[in-house]
């Protein structure tokens, strides 16, 4: 199949075209050659690459950034969204849009299904929601992928680092920590998601929303511990309250998300979040500094 991937520069669109890489021809569409905001160039690198599947990886991800520049935010979540399904539509293409756990106001005690009612607290959260409205409005194929807390071998463009690699390094150099330690969600690997949405292309799964993010739970804390003690960092930890951490943003205190519609077609193939940890952690100790 040829696959383009908008996003290809961030740390899960380049997770994503390494493992489609040599089984499928991936055309990478960086921002340089098409930024999502411009619709005549999204048009034309799609037309160009007449795939059969678009990825839509790029977004604007820092989350302070979009609560300060909330209209930045939606040029390039929601409308940039809109003009990739649009192009993929005209070209007849299938699209997988990557969205977000933030999409849920956290008040829920238990994870969310995709039947769950979305209601962001925060600007990025309802650019993002409004971006998966815009890829509904597009076309009655299309499919759309919600994950959360994503970390990985690549570089997160958006926010120049992930959570693990900011707690590795200040660990490391012996910078004591503080960490929210009342907010709930699931960390992903972003190599198991990228697994996990080659295996929904090559498996043409039914159009729809789909939570995709490694199992079980944990808080920023929880990470943290587990990730200086798989790593074999010393390191003082602090938890705190979200309260104490300065944000201007309010971010959901649950954002665990339930892959169900994936286990109802058979599909869910995420592993525990600690089993992706030691991957990531045994892959960081290979990759030369
Ligand atoms: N990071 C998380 O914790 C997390 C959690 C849940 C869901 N998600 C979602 O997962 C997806 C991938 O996130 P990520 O962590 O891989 O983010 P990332 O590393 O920040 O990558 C985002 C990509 O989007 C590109 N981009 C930004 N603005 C663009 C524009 N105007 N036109 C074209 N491309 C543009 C960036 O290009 P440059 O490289 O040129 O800047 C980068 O390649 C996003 O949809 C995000 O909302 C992320």
């Amino acid at each position: 199949m040829k696959v383009a991937i908008f996003g290809v520069d961030g740390q899960l669109g380049r997770a994503v075209a390494a493992t489609l890489a040599g089984a499928h021809a991936v055309i990478p569409i960086a921002r340089a050659s098409a930024d999502v905001r411009d619709a005549e160039a999204v048009a034309a690198a799609v037309r160009r690459a007449a795939p059969d599947w678009v990825v839509n990886s790029a977004a604007m991800t820092h989350v302070d950034r979009c609560e300060t520049e909330p209209l930045a935010a939606f040029e390039v979540n929601a409308v940039g969204a809109y003009h990739v399904a649009r192009a993929a539509a005209e070209s007849g293409a299938r699209l997988m849009h990557v969205s977000t756990d933030y999409v849920f106001d956290g008040r829920k005690p238990t994870p969310y299904t995709e039947d769950d009612v979305a209601r962001p607290l925060n600007a990025y959260g309802v650019s993002k929601l409004a971006g998966e409205w815009f890829v509904q409005s597009a076309s009655d194929t299309n499919v759309i992928v919600r994950s959360s807390g994503l970390y990985g071998l690549y570089k997160c463009s958006g926010k120049g680092s992930s959570f693990a690699e900011t707690i590795l390094s200040r660990a490391r150099q012996g910078q004591p920590l503080r960490v929210v330690s009342d907010e709930r969600l699931t960390p992903t690997f972003t190599e198991d998601l990228a697994a996990q949405m080659r295996l929904m292309i090559e498996s043409a799964v039914p159009p729809g929303v789909y939570h995709a993010t490694n199992a079980g739970s944990c808080s920023w804390y929880d990470f943290a511990l587990e990730l200086l003690r798989l790593a074999g960092v010393n390191g003082s930890i602090a938890p705190i309250p979200a309260s104490e951490w300065k944000s201007p943003t309010r971010r959901p205190a649950n954002s665990v998300l339930e892959n169900r519609a994936l286990a109802a077609l058979g599909l869910d193939r995420m592993p525990e979040w600690r089993d992706a940890l030691a991957r990531y952690v045994a892959a960081l100790a290979k990759t030369p500094s």
